[in-house]
């Protein structure tokens, strides 16, 4: 099952500032993002992607694309007109909701946008997807044990021939120490919890209160999350450079592929 207190997290971040929680770009929270800007992104990522991996000739099949953590669909919209059939699943309900909401109308993908209620990958068939992407994802997991499960996961499910894009951090920067005492009360953090658990509403919260959702950040070192992929039998094709955000965390994309 999928714990309910990282469900609920994400379900608040979907209603109270979604374009914000999926890029967090500083100038554009309380919905500030231009939404043609925002899917720009994805049309540009999933370009890059598939030119890059399809100097290894992969994948091999564009039958089925998995966008795993696919918040309001980004990626998946843009994966849909290179696969025949393209699948975002996210956790938060409030996420599926807006991405299926922003993809209607006469330029509509054929995406299909699904609540994620598992904590692994059983619904899908061993060797079933041609290309998965997971991007910005794992890192929010609560627990590492979460993120190994994926990483396993993405090797079970792709096909022969497929392989999968999947971002994390190898370095996140420590939180800086509480000094004041305001700071070691997180009033503003345990008051907003008080409330939230009152049903008071999170949009509410949020604008007038400062009150955020959790969003947990963690990574895994470089040298681990390969250890991982072999450990299922999957093996890294390729890897990006670092990346570091203004946030100070620091990622790479694996390009993974299944068992030869
Ligand atoms: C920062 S957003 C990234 C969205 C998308 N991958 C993109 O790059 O546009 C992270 C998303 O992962 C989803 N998520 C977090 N934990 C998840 C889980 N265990 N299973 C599926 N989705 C999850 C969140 O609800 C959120 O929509």
């Amino acid at each position: 099952m999928v714990d309910r207190q990282h469900r609920a997290a994400w379900d608040d971040w979907g209603t109270v500032d979604p374009f914000w929680a999926v890029l967090t770009h500083p100038d554009a929270r309380h919905g500030r993002w231009d939404h043609d800007a925002f899917f720009a992104t994805g049309v540009d990522m999933v370009a890059t992607m598939l030119e890059h991996t399809g100097c290894w000739g992969r994948p091999g099949h564009r039958r089925t694309a998995l966008d795993f953590g696919c918040g309001l669909g980004r990626i998946t919209r843009a994966l849909a007109p290179h696969f025949e059939r393209t699948i975002g699943l996210d956790v938060a309900s409030t996420m599926i909701d807006e991405a299926r909401r922003l993809d209607a109308g006469p330029d509509a993908s054929d995406a299909e946008f699904v609540v994620h209620d598992a904590d692994d990958l059983r619904a899908f068939e061993t060797g079933s997807i041609d290309f998965v992407s997971c991007l910005l994802v794992l890192q929010h997991l609560p627990t590492r044990a979460g993120i190994e499960t994926y990483l396993r996961e993405f090797v079970r499910v792709l096909a022969p021939s497929g392989v999968a894009a999947v971002q994390l951090p190898v370095h996140v920067p420590q939180a800086a120490p509480r000094t004041t005492l305001r700071q070691k009360l997180r009033l503003r953090t345990r008051a907003g919890r008080f409330f939230r658990a009152l049903r008071v509403s999170p949009r509410l919260l949020y604008k007038w209160f400062g009150w955020q959702p959790e969003m947990r950040m963690q990574g895994i070192p470089y040298e681990e999350t390969v250890a991982v992929i072999e450990s299922a039998g999957g093996s890294v094709l390729d890897v990006s450079d670092e990346s570091t955000d203004p946030g100070g965390v620091v990622s790479r994309v694996y390009f993974v592929v299944p068992p030869a």
